[in-house]
This record gives structure tokens, sequence and C-alpha cells, in this order.
């Protein structure tokens, strides 16, 4: 799903770079003269997608080409992520592999980026010996000199730049992005929330918004290269604020881009949603009607002792102010089970608070202890694994089951659904989103198009997906 989200998938960026390779009439060599092939493999949540095409772009830009395979790269960049320890393992499993090919192939420079590289900066080397390089979220602009430095030096140490910069926001780097129906901005960087479980605020540094007119001019390169549907990207993305120009704003000069059909954001943090922002999208038909809105637990006590700045009574008046402003508002929400100290009664109110809500879908979440956090520092993990575990089934089930019984009720009901692309099991069949975000498989039929909003009925449904079919020729 298009929101910034953990996935323990590697996602694979070499197609989107593939498509902004610059080479020139001596073939591989580009116009700086440069023959070095790079492949950038991402972890972790759509910010580094969007974090790994900005590193595209400037790699491009110095003359670097991308890789076809892993096999012909002369740099290998990981784009990781901190958020819990079961993400740090599985990046820690594929460097251990890197490493293995390293070793056939002298001269090949691997580099740890991202959020696992601010989080454990030179500690990275005592467990990942042949890593070349650690590189934070704020570096990307300095990566070919260090590169250059990595492939000069002859220490065993590596070259570390973590250096975190409250003014970095990568203005006038234009990312080496896929075109496609759907693109995704950053509009926001770093996180000031310091919600006392997450890494966040340590690996990401303080929050900033991109200025006004980078995004529009990014929004408007979007359009032009065909994209219909803008993600609009932050890790509280509506707290945005720039010179007096607000998210509300901002959402509204792009969701005015000729050519621009959909916009959606994400993620939102629950406090800042303001009457202007809920004004502004339940009037302007192009903005999401899915969004996505974190509530982590159902119990006042654990909310208070994560410091998320809400009462479970101001969540669900918010999910009611919404829901009132957008009867048709589809929602999605993250829980943690086992935050320290959760009581069975609390896990119960997790429970009933998700019954009530009936959220669209949901990313669940053990307790995991980061280090380097208010909570690693003065709350004891004390929630034995097997209550988590436990836990953690008991509100997927439910969830699970809400989204089953929900599903069943779209069928008969007629969406605008945009055509994204093939669907993966058939290419005679289309795989398209409605307004609400929600899959929907149906047969190619008339001369309907990639990035066309075509009229869909659905027949029937899986518990995330509806399968329907073109209510008229279009
Ligand atoms: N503002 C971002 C949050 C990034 S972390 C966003 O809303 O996308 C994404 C989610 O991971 C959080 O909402 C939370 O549910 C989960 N998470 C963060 N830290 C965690 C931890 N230490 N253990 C378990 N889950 C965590
Ligand atoms: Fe993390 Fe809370 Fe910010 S979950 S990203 S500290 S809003």
């Amino acid at each position: 799903m298009a929101r910034l989200k953990i996935s323990d998938e590697p996602i694979d960026l070499i197609d989107l770079i593939n498509n902004k390779a610059q080479t020139s009439e001596r073939g591989e060599y580009n116009s700086e003269g440069n023959d070095l092939k790079v492949y950038i493999e991402t972890y972790g949540c759509q910010m580094n997608v969007a974090d790994s095409e900005l590193m595209g772009g400037i790699m491009m830009s110095h003359g670097y080409s991308p890789a076809q395979s892993i096999d012909e790269a002369d740099v290998i960049l990981v784009n990781t992520c901190a958020v819990r320890e079961k993400a740090e393992e599985r990046v820690f499993g594929r460097v251990a592999t890197l490493s293995g090919l390293k070793k056939k192939r002298k001269g090949v420079i691997l580099g740890v980026c991202g959020c696992m590289a601010e989080h454990l900066k030179t500690k990275i080397s005592e467990r990942a010996p042949a890593v070349d390089l650690v590189i934070g979220p704020d570096a990307y602009r300095r990566l070919p000199e260090l590169i250059e430095r990595a492939r000069s030096s002859d220490k065993f140490d590596p070259v570390v730049d973590v250096r975190l910069d409250r003014r970095e926001t990568y203005e006038g780097i234009t990312p080496a992005r896929q075109e496609g129906v759907s693109g995704w901005i950053t509009i926001q960087r770093g996180c000031d929330k310091f919600c006392t479980f997450c890494i966040v605020p340590y690996t990401r540094g303080r929050e900033r918004g991109v200025a006004p007119r980078e995004i529009l001019r990014q929004a408007r390169q979007l359009a032009e290269s065909g994209t219909k549907e803008i993600t609009l990207l932050g890790q509280t993305v509506n707290s945005y604020v720039y010179e007096g120009v607000d998210f509300a704003d901002l959402l509204t000069a792009v969701s005015q881009i000729d050519g621009i059909e959909r916009v959606r954001f994400t993620s939102p943090y629950p406090v800042d949603y303001t009457p202007k922002l809920i004004e502004v999208m339940a009037k302007t038909p192009k903005i999401s009607r899915y969004i996505h809105l974190p509530v982590q637990s159902g119990s006042d006590e654990i909310l208070t002792r994560m410091r998320r700045g809400y009462t479970v009574g101001e969540f669900r008046k918010l999910v009611a102010d919404l829901r009132a402003a957008m009867p048709d508002l589809a929602m999605s929400t993250d829980i943690i089970v086992g935050f320290p100290g959760e009581s069975e009664a609390d896990h119960q109110q997790t429970l009933d608070l998700v019954a009530e809500v009936r959220f669209d879908f949901a990313y669940m979440f053990k307790y995991s202890e980061r280090e380097g956090t208010f909570a690693h520092k003065r709350i004891d993990d004390d929630i034995p694994e097997a209550t988590k575990g436990r836990r953690l089934t008991e509100v997927i089930a439910l969830q699970e089951s809400i989204c089953a019984e929900d599903m069943a009720k779209h069928v008969d009901e007629v969406f605008d659904v945009l055509i994204e692309g093939d669907s993966k099991k058939s290419a005679s069949d289309w795989v398209g989103r409605t307004g609400t975000f929600k899959s929907v498989i149906f047969p190619k039929k008339g001369d309907a198009q990639l990035g066309q909003i075509v009229p869909v009925r659905v027949l029937r449904n899986t518990s995330h997906t509806l399968i329907g079919e073109i209510e008229c020729n279009s």
C-alpha cells in the first residue's frame, strides 16, 4: 500500500533507476565519463523508497549508471529501516550475503544507508566488517564523494557520514523516478514527536518542511510525465508548515495541477488534523478518501506512556469528525501490542476500539525495544514474548474478520477506479484502486487505458481485494 510502511521485503529499485539511465555514444560511459554502475536495494517505508529514488537521482547526475543486476554492480547501496529489531536483523542477513559477493569481486563498494546507518553508526562494522560506507539520511548529497573516498581508501574502517542536518531537504534534486500512474513526493523530513517507543526522531532528525516551490516543481514534473496520482510523504505529514504555508494550503495547490487526478498523503498524525484541513479534504474530490490514522493503542494509560498526545476519546472524536465530513472515508491504522506495562485490560481496550472503529486495514506489530528511545532508557520491556505473540494474533484475527465482512458489503457497488497496471495473475485483467484505496481487479474491456479512471461494478471480493467488471464501454 502506498503509505509509510515497514515491509520486510526488499524493494528492488533497479527498474526505476534504469528508466533514467543515461548512456552516451561511448556506450556505458555517460556524460561525466564515469563507468561505474550502482545497485540500490531498499527496505522499510515509503519514505525510504522515495529516498532511494533521491539517491538514484544524485548518482545519475554524477555519471553513474544503474546496474542491470547486483552481479554487475560496482557500488551496492542498501537503504535500511531501524524501526523494529526484525527489520535490522533482516538487513544484517542480507549484508552478510552481499559481503560474500564482495569477496568474489574485488573492488565492489558496499554501503549501508538510511535509518540503520544513523542508529548504529560505526557499530555496523562490528557485525558487518565488509561494509565500506555508513551513510545517514541527511548525507546523500555527499554520496559520490564518499564513494570516491571509500574506493581510494586502503583503510579497514568504513567511511562514515551520519551527520544530521536540520536544514537538508534536498531541494533542487530530481529523484530518479520510474514514470508511472502513481508517484510520490517527500514534503517533510524528520519527526519532532518523540513517541517514547520510536527511533525515527533519532534516525531522521528534526522535522523540516520542503519548500512549496520545490514540491510544486516536482508535482508539475510528475504530471508532465503522465503521473495521475501523487502521494505526499512525511512522518507526520499534516504538521507540514513552511513560511506560513500549511498542509491544507499545499494539498489545495497540488490538487490544482493539470493532469493530477488524485492526491494522497501519508502518514498524518492524529493531533495535527485541523478543522481547516478536514474542510479542504471534504470539498476537494481529488483528495484521497483513504487516510492512515495510526492510533497505536486503545488504552489511555498506554497512550500517555507512549506520549502520543491524545486520548482514546479524542481519537474517537477525530474519527467521528472525519466521517461526518466525508461519509465514504476509508481508514487504516497502526497498532502496537505488548508495550511495557500493557495489562490484559489495556489490550482488551485496544480490541474494543478496533471493533468499534472498524478500520479498513491495520498494520499490527509487537512492541520492539529500540536502543536510544525513552522507553528503552526508562521503561522495562516487561511483557513476555509469548504474551505479545498471543495479543498480536488476537488483534490480527479481529481485524481480518472486519476486513472480510466490510469488503463483502461492497458487492454490487460501482467505484471510480484508477487503472494502475496489469493484474499480477493475468495480463488480460487490469488492477486499479478506488478513491478509498481498495484494490480492484477486472477484465480489460473496450478502449480503457492505463492511468484512466473507469467505473467498475464489484461482483465479488476476497478480504483485501474487490473483483469486478467495467460498467460500460469507456
Ligand atoms: N510517523 C510514521 C511512523 C513510522 S513508524 C508513520 O505513521 O508512518 C511506523 C509504525 O511502526 C508506527 O506507527 C508504529 O505502529 C510502529 N512502530 C514504531 N516503533 C515501534 C517499535 N519500537 N516497536 C513496534 N512497532 C513500532
Ligand atoms: Fe515515530 Fe511517533 Fe514520529 S511513531 S515517526 S515518533 S510520530
